[in-house]
């Protein structure tokens, strides 16, 4: 049975993968959606015209990774296509407000992905493709985000490291870098309303950065970031000294 498995399916960019997929994807049979709340899961689930099981975990803890791993040994899926989008970011320095932030951000977008992959790879045949969602904030440092923004770059250089040791098996790997987006992420993580970067920044569309992330990734593309714009700023981001790119990118 071939099965996409798609965390953080319940909301924002992740629904717009699951409305993308049957047609990027048509040959795959069963999806596998997970998040922390079922309800907005099954939810999830009507946008998929094909079988869906739904997986209520929460990827911050130990616990859901031992789970994981059972469904794994018990369903012994296919999987043709990973994406790994659960993540969340807030908005605060460093030493300032609640630990719990901080931390969450490492759990989820750092431990949780990493879990995730490590799992799923052995059920991978060839020819199937990881999809790992980064940002902008890969590109440099961004104060006032600094622990999400270095999330990120391990999630991008976690995808490029994957994807060469993938390559023996014909599995490919892509991060996705796309610059803000008007989900419930900028509202949970403080951000909407309280960053003059993120209100002059241009929005990405989800549904666009989702079908491009799918295009790339049957490419076998490594990094892919939606808009010229971005693009751009990717370039800039390479060849400008790290302290100017600092000042600039500040949240
Ligand atoms: N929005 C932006 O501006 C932006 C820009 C660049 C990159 N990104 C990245 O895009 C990805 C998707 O974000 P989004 O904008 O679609 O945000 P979103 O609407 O807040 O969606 C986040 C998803 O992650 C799930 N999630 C949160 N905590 C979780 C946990 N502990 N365990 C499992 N799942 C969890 C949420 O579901 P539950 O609440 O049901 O668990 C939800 O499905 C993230 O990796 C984010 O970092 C976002």
């Amino acid at each position: 049975m071939k099965v996409a498995l798609i965390t953080g399916a319940s909301a924002g960019l992740g629904k717009e993968f699951l409305k993308a997929l049957p047609s990027a994807f048509p040959d795959i049979e069963e999806y596998w959606l997970i998040s922390r709340n079922r309800d907005k899961l099954l939810e999830a689930a009507r946008l998929v015209p094909k079988q869906c099981r739904v997986f209520p975990l929460d990827l911050t803890k130990d616990e859901s990774y031992d789970k994981l791993s059972r469904y794994l040994g018990e369903f012994q899926p296919e999987i043709s296509l990973l994406v790994n989008n659960s993540g969340c970011g807030f908005l605060g320095d460093v030493g300032e407000g609640e630990l719990s932030r901080q931390v969450q951000m490492v759990d989820l977008n750092l431990k949780g992905l990493t879990a995730v992959t490590h799992l799923a790879i052995p059920y991978m045949p060839a020819g199937g493709h990881i999809v790992n969602i980064s940002s902008i904030a890969s590109f440099c440092p961004n104060a006032r985000m600094t622990v999400y923004s270095a999330s990120k770059s391990y999630v991008t250089a976690f995808t490029l490291g994957i994807g060469e040791e993938l390559k023996k098996r014909g599995i490919t790997a892509t991060a996705v870098c796309p610059g803000p987006m008007d989900t419930d992420f900028i509202v949970s993580g403080g951000i909407k309303g309280h960053s003059k970067t993120f209100d002059l920044l241009p929005y990405c569309d989800p549904a666009k950065v989702a079908k491009g992330a799918l295009e790339a990734a049957k490419r076998g593309q490594s990094v892919y970031t939606p808009t010229l714009f971005y693009k751009f700023y990717r370039v800039v981001a390479k060849l400008a000294p790290a302290k100017l790119m600092m000042k600039a990118s500040k949240t």
